[in-house]
């Protein structure tokens, strides 16, 4: 059954990443596994990081007047590691340099879901109705699927400030 809070729909997101970061690991030999993985993952966290910035921390910031710091962390890690996935892209697939880039996208996002688990998230679920997390949970799932692999959003870096300015 589909998660009825926005939150959850993002935990569940976490997890997956969590769990195609280590088949990345166990596919190591094997280039053509790593090409394909990585090419739904990478495209899958830029989804992930632009229906965060386009449909929840502009409901968070409006729900917690106390969230703008959070906001501005989240903004500067979703930008290192859309960094970290252009870095890879620039190498060929299971190069020494390409790994490198691959555990710093990695090394990122795991800090970062692990701050959103620990702040954002649980401040939404204080913050909305559960009428609010199911509307932004159907938005939420409706952007990934309109957007899947990448299509049609930015990857873009954003800058924190200015994307308060324009949420707030
Ligand atoms: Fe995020
Ligand atoms: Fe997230």
């Amino acid at each position: 059954m589909q998660p009825t809070r926005v939150t959850d729909l993002i935990r569940l997101d976490h997890i997956w990443f969590r769990s195609q970061f280590a088949a990345l690991q166990s596919a190591r030999d094997d280039p053509g596994s790593l090409t394909s993985l990585w090419a739904t993952l990478s495209a899958r966290l830029e989804v992930h990081a632009a229906a965060e910035e386009t449909l929840f921390y502009p409901r968070l910031l409006k729900d917690d007047s106390d969230s703008v710091d959070d906001t501005k962390d989240a903004i500067r890690d979703h930008n290192e590691i859309r960094d970290a996935i252009r870095d890879a892209e620039g190498h060929p697939v299971s190069d020494d340099a390409w790994w490198k880039a691959v555990n710093a996208t990695e090394h990122a996002n795991t800090e970062h879901m692990d701050e959103e688990e620990k702040g954002p998230l649980i401040e939404f679920d204080d913050a909305a109705s559960s009428g609010e997390q199911e509307e932004l949970a159907s938005a939420f799932s409706a952007f990934e699927t309109e957007h899947a692999g990448a299509r049609g959003i930015s990857i873009e870096d954003k800058d924190p400030e200015g994307y308060i300015e324009a949420n707030s």
